[in-house]
């Protein structure tokens, strides 16, 4: 078993950076597309033998973790809103929550019951895999961000509508949504995933007083149980968290994670040398030239400089225009002369 991400995660020595990438399973990969020739989206996640087949097409790259291929708005579905992946525009809500009957209506789930396909998933990806499989789920925020909108927003105005102008209708869909996701990332480790991270994508839109007023403790809700109840690592992922990065770390992570707005030693210095951190590559930078692509790396290595706790990664997923070849030198470039076992 090659344990280089677990060890990173816990800020112990390694023989190389481990690397691996968000949506490293996706468009970007002809094997993928392939396969979503002949199913859809939701086919892919709810069938565990294409799960499966999908979390490990992009292994051969020489990635140091597998990540369960699913998708954040799963447990959605089981709790009342179910939603669909409308072709080029991303998921769209059925019936988007506007009122607080609809939170009320919310269910608080059974992820080993309604969320059961994922766990077979897993349980049979831990028979073939020789890397760590990472679990995931959507944070409350996120998760909530779709469930309001109804889809992808550019401006979150009905989300931060329900915020500030109900901010106990908020406090209780917040919560819900927290206890969910605390069940499912447990139920996840249960089945035998050995990190999880939890994706809260879109908080980097909040000011930093309305996250600690509005996101913070159902954030914590999540991370501290599932780090203190089963002990696996946690990531604390964001996007555009630059001025958040400190309340982030204290709703909890083993791991934070880093966009590319901000430099990572800038980064790791401000949530402290005591959680590892990981990222924080520009996706667009694997879009240009093999040498850029390694130059961008080999700055993000430079900024770890060898610290013990660096999980190498982009700072949000691979885009789907991304070339194969530039992934995979990235990867060759981060084992090898330029990635540095920690000293
Ligand atoms: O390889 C992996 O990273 C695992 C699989 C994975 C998917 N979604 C599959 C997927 C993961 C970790 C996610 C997380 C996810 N899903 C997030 C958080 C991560 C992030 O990127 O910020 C979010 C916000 C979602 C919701 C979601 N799913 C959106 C907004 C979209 C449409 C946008 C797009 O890229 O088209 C999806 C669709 C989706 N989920 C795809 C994949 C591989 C797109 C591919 C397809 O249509 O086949």
């Amino acid at each position: 078993m090659n344990d280089r991400f677990l060890r990173a995660c816990r800020r112990e020595p390694v023989d190389a950076t481990p690397v691996w990438f968000m949506r490293q399973a996706g468009r970007y990969m002809p094997e993928y597309r392939k396969l979503r020739e002949k199913h859809s989206l939701l086919q892919l996640c709810k069938t565990p033998e294409l799960a499966v087949q999908v979390t490990l097409q992009p292994l051969p790259l020489g990635v140091d973790a597998a990540i369960l291929f699913a998708d954040i708005l799963l447990p959605l579905e089981p709790m009342g809103a179910p939603f669909e992946f409308a072709a080029g525009e991303g998921p769209v809500i059925r019936d988007p929550i506007a009122t607080r009957s609809q939170i009320d209506a919310l269910r608080l789930i059974d992820p080993e019951d309604s969320l059961a396909y994922v766990m077979t998933t897993i349980r049979a990806l831990k028979r073939e895999l020789q890397v760590p499989l990472i679990g995931f789920a959507g944070g409350p925020f996120t998760l909530a961000s779709y469930l309001v909108e109804g889809g992808k927003s550019a401006n979150f105005a009905k989300t931060k509508k329900l915020m500030f102008g109900a901010p106990d209708a908020w406090a209780l869909l917040m919560e819900k949504l927290a206890e969910v996701v605390r069940r499912y990332l447990r139920a996840q480790v249960a089945a035998g995933v050995d990190a999880v991270q939890l994706f809260d994508s879109w908080v980097g839109d909040l000011a930093p007083a309305d996250y600690v007023e509005h996101v913070q403790r159902h954030s914590r809700h999540v991370l501290r149980d599932v780090q203190t109840a089963t002990g696996v690592p946690v990531i604390h992922f964001g996007t555009g968290t630059a001025t958040l990065l400190e309340s982030m770390r204290d709703a909890g992570g083993t791991v934070l994670g880093v966009d590319w707005c901000t430099p990572l030693d800038q980064a790791w210095a401000r949530i402290g040398y005591d959680r590892a951190v990981q990222g924080n590559m520009d996706p667009c930078a694997l879009l240009a030239t093999r040498e850029v692509a390694v130059k961008h790396a080999q700055r993000v290595l430079d900024a770890a400089a060898g610290r013990p706790g660096h999980v190498f990664n982009l700072g949000h997923g691979i885009l789907p225009e991304t070339p194969v070849d530039h992934v995979r030198a990235v990867v060759e470039h981060v084992h090898g002369a330029g990635g540095r076992g920690s000293a």
